[in-house]
């Protein structure tokens, strides 16, 4: 059986259900990573977890050390990735609370560490990135969704911006001009590195609130906490049914 872990976002710092066993704290040629790596049983499956965002949260997107979290994962000799992630909606099926496995995604990031391949010495690597999930983790997710009675959206487009801030109303109707249907921060570089390092990688998109411009008024914490918490709720369910599968 491959070797699983998962990320947690916002919302997602610590991983109910885990026994944890084992505490490693790694070092990279990339610096350090997010937060200590957590080994546990998950229902019956050796799992790994990572905060992306540190325990307790307080590292924003654009800070995460991406690189240093994705080789040390590698180090630790995982081979799949599922990670959990909180997103705006911007199409129509993708209100709060909503859980989506996106196929897709569109890169509105700068400035980030997004690659393993850019010192002078490194040979010129372009990875083919035309289906950015694994369609094998993706499937089993959708399996697992379908197996805990929770309707999820298949398909997504997931747009990643640098934040911290959140987007403008002209931004969000540009991205869904785009195509995208999901607005997050963190989707990449993490799914870019995870295939430059051949690990298979899959999102559960956890729908927080209507991207900018969607609803009447502005988006408030207070707003995004609480569909997270039935969202992750609800991510749980589904990661437990992946794993008995
Ligand atoms: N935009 C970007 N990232 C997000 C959002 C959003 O509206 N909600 C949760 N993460």
């Amino acid at each position: 059986m491959s070797r699983l872990a998962i990320i947690g976002g916002t919302g997602l710092t610590q991983l109910e259900g885990l026994k944890i066993v084992k505490r490693d704290t790694v070092t990279t040629p990339y610096g350090r990573p997010s937060a200590e790596f957590l080994t546990g049983d998950l229902y019956g499956r050796e799992v790994i977890f990572l905060a992306r965002h540190g325990n307790p949260h307080s590292i924003p997107p654009h800070k995460i050390n991406y690189r240093a979290n994705l080789y040390g994962l590698k180090q630790l000799g995982v081979e799949q990735i599922i990670a959990v992630a909180a997103v705006g909606g911007i199409t129509s099926e993708m209100g709060p609370a909503r859980i989506a496995i996106p196929d897709q995604i569109i890169d509105y990031t700068y400035d980030r560490k997004h690659t393993f391949f850019e010192d002078q010495d490194d040979p010129v690597t372009h990875i083919d990135f035309t289906y950015p999930y694994s369609q094998n983790l993706r499937t089993g997710l959708i399996k697992a969704a379908a197996k805990a009675n929770i309707q999820v959206s298949p398909l997504g487009t997931y747009g990643c911006t640098q934040g911290p801030r959140l987007e403008t109303t002209a931004e969000i109707r540009r991205m869904e001009r785009d195509g995208c249907d999901l607005v997050g921060m963190t989707g990449m570089p993490e799914a870019a590195l995870a295939r430059e390092l051949g690990i298979d990688y899959a999102a559960l998109a956890v729908v927080a609130n209507w991207a900018a411009g969607k609803t009447e008024g502005e988006i408030t914490m207070a707003e995004i906490e609480q569909h997270l918490h039935k969202g992750m709720a609800d991510a749980g369910e589904i990661l437990k049914q992946f794993i008995a599968a």
